[in-house]
């Protein structure tokens, strides 16, 4: 698989809440090799920025040549992004990293996602044939959520209680008496640690995005390592690139 820099085209962007805007960009080089959990590397126009902001893949139409981000404005890049219209030119290089593995049909999985790390589930759930359980934490405004009816069973948490269950996305599962074969989960760090304890404690097979800060996207830096631990080793301690070697790791090979 070869990653392609080109400079795509805006087919439309969406506003979907105060500070998360929805892109779908035609390039038919980056969607025809992509999946999902891989990331694009979108470069802004403002020649200072020299580095390209990572985003995940939201969602993935091969026959039409087409991806989807979904992102929230931050900072400088963020900004510059969400006041592109359709039909302006945009820089990008993809497809980024490894994304999540297949499952076989008969396994059960949760697919939680937390804040800006739901938009990558979103495609796990179009890929995966098996029974899926997406479980999405929210701080208080949705979005996406109406998404994923279509491939999965939805269960909401949102910090102030407007929303599905009062707390976090394991409050959710355990409030609900939900149970998977599998985790695969995408969000801040605080909660893919709590998500790593459950699935030790409860002896699931999970795999987990980290979406860390960046530089070069394409594992030349170094910016970007993680501490990772062999799964087959015993106590070996290595540096795993986030963009290269990830994002998606097996929860027990990295230190969060
Ligand atoms: C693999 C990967 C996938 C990602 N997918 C998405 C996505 O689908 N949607 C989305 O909205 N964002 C995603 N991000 C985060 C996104 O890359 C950053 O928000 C973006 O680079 C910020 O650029 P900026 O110029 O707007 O802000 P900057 O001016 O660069 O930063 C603004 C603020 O955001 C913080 N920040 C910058 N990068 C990150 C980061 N990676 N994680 C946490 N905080 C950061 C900075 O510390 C600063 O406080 C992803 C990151 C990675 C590594
Ligand atoms: S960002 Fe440069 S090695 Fe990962």
């Amino acid at each position: 698989m070869a990653k392609v820099k080109e400079t795509a085209q805006v087919i439309s962007q969406e506003q979907l809440s105060d500070d998360i805007f929805s892109m779908w960009i035609h390039t038919e080089a980056i969607a025809s090799q992509a999946h999902a959990g891989q990331f694009i590397s979108v470069y802004s126009n403002d020649g200072s920025k020299l580095l390209p902001r990572p985003i995940s893949i939201c969602e993935i139409d091969k026959e039409q040549g087409r991806l989807r981000i979904v992102y929230r404005t931050v900072g400088d890049g963020t900004k510059e992004f969400s006041g592109y219209q359709a039909g302006d030119p945009i820089v990008i290089l993809g497809p980024l990293g490894n994304g999540f593995p297949q499952l076989p049909a008969e396994k059960s999985v949760f697919l939680i996602g937390g804040g800006i790390g739901i938009p990558p589930m979103l495609e796990l759930a179009k890929e995966l044939s098996c029974k899926k359980t997406a479980v999405l934490g929210y701080r208080d405004v949705l979005f996406l959520n109406e998404e994923f009816a279509p491939y999965a069973d939805v269960v909401l948490a949102t910090e102030d209680g407007s929303a599905g269950t009062k707390g976090n996305v394991l409050d959710a599962i355990r409030e609900n008496g939900l149970q998977a074969d599998v985790i695969m989960a995408c969000g801040p760090t605080p909660m893919l640690r709590a998500i790593k304890a459950y699935a030790q404690e409860h002896g699931i097979e999970c795999y987990l995005s980290l979406e860390e800060k960046m530089a070069c996207g394409v594992g030349a830096c170094l910016a970007c390592v993680c501490k990772s631990k062999e799964v087959d080793g015993h106590s070996h301690v290595h540096n795993k690139r986030i963009c290269k070697d990830g994002p998606v790791f097996k929860a027990e090979e990295v230190e969060l």
